[in-house]
């Protein structure tokens, strides 16, 4: 399962998606989806922007070379809002989790928000440091080339300190994605921040029921009702097609 096939069914369940990407790479994902409104934020963007931006013509797509952190400053996001966010740049705690909070700030009401790589698949694959993760593997003989860094630590913050949304795992292979969405929910164990920042990847093998790993198809029942209920009055309904 690529990303388009979790993004995209996810966009359609709104009548007008805007959608914004954060670290888009050579925009696999970002030039497949279909959207009214896409904006692609990349540190450095593996394709030729001219050409993308004249490839897009008249159409509302937006390419911004920057870091995330700039990108969410207001002279650049304005009152920008989303509602579909994909979250996929740096892949560490402290910069998923200011990617997180800086999307909640721009989500629409009823958006839905995803980060990549929550649920790493071997301990080299989780550790946040990309040369030592690679150096580990040579060292090890692991010819899987994956790395998801930190960002599962992202997943017990959301449990532990954000009650107000509600979230599920949606994987495939080696690959998982968190969907998260504003709902309330009863919070439920707690650890410090500090306990959160140190979760090893045994912690997190043992603590996978954290996750709430669930078909796509059962996590767009729940999204259908959650973007229904914030529809306008009189606005139709899932996408039909442009
Ligand atoms: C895994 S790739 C993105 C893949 C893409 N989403 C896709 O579906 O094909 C991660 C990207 O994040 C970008 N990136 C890393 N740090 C970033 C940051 N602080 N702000 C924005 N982008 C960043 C990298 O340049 C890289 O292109």
């Amino acid at each position: 399962m690529q990303h388009i096939d979790i993004i995209q069914p996810i966009a359609d369940l709104y009548a007008r998606p805007a959608y914004l990407e954060i670290g888009v790479c050579d925009g696999m994902t970002f030039h497949a989806v279909s959207a009214t409104r896409k904006v692609a934020v990349d540190i450095e963007f593996r394709f030729d922007l001219d050409q993308a931006r004249a490839a897009a013509g008249g159409q509302d797509v937006h390419f911004h070379a920057m870091p995330s952190d700039r990108f969410f400053e207001p002279d650049i996001i304005g009152d920008d809002r989303f509602d579909l966010i994909f979250i996929d740049g740096l892949h560490t705690f402290d910069q998923t989790l200011r990617d997180l909070l800086n999307a909640m700030n721009v989500l629409k009401p009823g958006g839905t928000i995803v980060v990549d790589d929550v649920l790493p698949s071997s301990y080299a694959a989780s550790l946040p440091s990309y040369e030592r993760s690679i150096a580990l593997r040579q060292e090890t003989g692991n010819r899987k080339n994956h790395w998801m860094g930190d960002v599962y630590r992202l997943v017990f913050f959301i449990r532990d300190y954000l009650p107000a949304w509600r979230y599920a795992t949606v994987g495939s292979g080696p690959f998982h994605r968190l969907i998260l969405w504003q709902s309330p929910r009863r919070l439920g164990p707690t650890r410090t921040v500090e306990q959160i920042s140190r979760l090893s990847y045994g912690d997190v093998r043992l603590e996978i029921d954290a996750y709430d790993i669930r078909p796509l198809d059962a996590v767009l029942d729940d999204l259908r009702v959650h973007v229904a209920a914030h529809r306008p009055a009189g606005s139709s309904p899932e996408r039909d097609g442009d």
